[in-house]
């Protein structure tokens, strides 16, 4: 990067705590944040996996009063979030703690901010639309992959059309991220691939950008190792702990990392691609179209790829800088295939006559402007065929 080229990095209003058994200081967080009417929000995964049941006598033990919403779905919707707020403003709800993958994290920040806030969750899709400040939330993720727990965005689904759309905006960030790994130790092998995957594009896509600086340059290649030296084992072997710590990790800085840079296409395809009746899970999207992307990119931005690639591990000195920058794309495709993500999009729904809507959408994302190459709604649809 030239010394006159300027830069923005969005400070992190979250306090991050992390560490195995850090859980347990989750009674505190709220007392330091002067909470003490939570709502926890969360999904029947987390109640049959026994996690739900785990935080609430924690804090019954804490002596707090609390009230539990668990109905939270995949990719949630605004149904969801509305009648979350409702049983929150019904028991007087003074904070949020998110329990879950994505779908319950970003569920518990549009419920905190719809605690606050007049209307729907649907008047403040898009950026920095919220009048009022949404109670604290406290997040705990018990997935490795969307970074929900460091970012400002909320993705949920518009019940109306079953569009996947999302609100933002530097008031969503959680109030406290309690990072513990032991709490990701129980989730089964292909959704840890697919949320790992997720925080690889997340990493990757941050870090090739138009809009990445050396902030968060440092943070997403830092990722991008850590996923490459440990998302296999904690597919293989979830009990190791070493790849849980070293996956949270990861999503948290890829997480950090893309607040202020957004992302790339397998993220603009993957919105679409996660709407309709074809509910595409997120990671499977991204996991399966990101190496197309990296493909399709690599020749606009050689030396960053070539560190990708370097970052997974392979030798690329003695390369020609083509070569070098493909391998970036060839050790993505190989891990993908390693830990089991379907090869194909057709594996998981698409069909052609999903191409050209889904691409249409697509093109409209933010994620598109940044992507270090330009790409048109054409490039889009050559991407998800060859994908199909
Ligand atoms: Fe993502």
């Amino acid at each position: 990067m030239s010394t006159d080229a300027s830069f923005r990095f969005l400070p992190l209003p979250t306090e991050i705590h992390f560490g195995c058994g850090i859980l347990g200081a989750l009674p505190e967080r709220l007392q330091s944040l002067g909470c003490r009417r939570p709502i926890l929000v969360t999904d029947q995964g987390m109640r049959a996996a026994g996690a739900a049941e785990k935080v609430e006598r924690l804090l019954a033990g804490a002596g707090m009063s609390f009230t539990t919403y668990d109905e939270v779905t995949a990719d949630s919707g605004t149904g969801v979030i509305g009648d979350a707020t409702a049983r929150a403003k019904e028991f007087g709800a003074d904070s949020v703690v998110g329990l879950g993958g994505g779908s319950s994290l970003d569920s518990s920040k549009a419920v905190a901010a719809m605690i606050t806030n007049p209307g729907t969750i649907l008047d403040y899709t898009g950026i920095d639309k919220l009048r009022q400040k949404p109670v604290p939330v406290v997040a705990i993720p018990t997935a490795s992959g969307t970074g929900s727990e460091v970012t400002y965005w909320s993705v949920f689904l518009d019940d109306r059309n079953k569009l996947k759309v999302a609100a933002g905006g530097v008031l969503l960030f959680p109030a406290v991220a309690l990072c513990d790994p032991e709490m990701t130790l129980t989730l089964p092998p292909a959704a840890t691939a697919a949320t790992g995957m997720d925080a690889l594009g997340h990493a990757v896509e941050c870090y090739v950008n138009d809009a990445c600086q050396p902030i968060s340059a440092a943070l997403a290649l830092k990722a991008i190792e850590l996923i490459g030296l440990h998302l296999r084992s904690a597919v293989l072997n979830g009990r190791r702990i070493d790849a849980r710590y070293g996956m949270l990790l990861a999503s948290t800085m890829a997480g950090i990392a893309m607040n202020s840079t957004r992302l790339g296409l397998a993220h603009a395809l993957a919105m679409p691609l996660g709407s309709y009746e074809l509910r595409i899970p997120h990671g499977l999207a991204i996991g399966i179209t990101l190496p197309l992307v990296m493909k399709f990119n690599h020749a606009a931005r050689f030396q960053r790829y070539i560190e990708v690639a370097r970052a997974l591990g392979e030798s690329v000195d003695r390369l020609p800088a083509a070569e070098a920058a493909m391998r970036s794309c060839v050790a993505v495709e190989r891990l993908g295939r390693d830990i089991g993500i379907p090869e194909r999009l057709g594996d998981v729904g698409l069909r052609e006559e999903h191409i050209e809507p889904v691409a249409a959408e697509a093109i409209k994302s933010g994620n598109v402007a940044v992507n270090p190459r330009r790409a048109t709604v054409e490039d889009l649809k050559t991407i998800l065929r060859e994908a199909l």
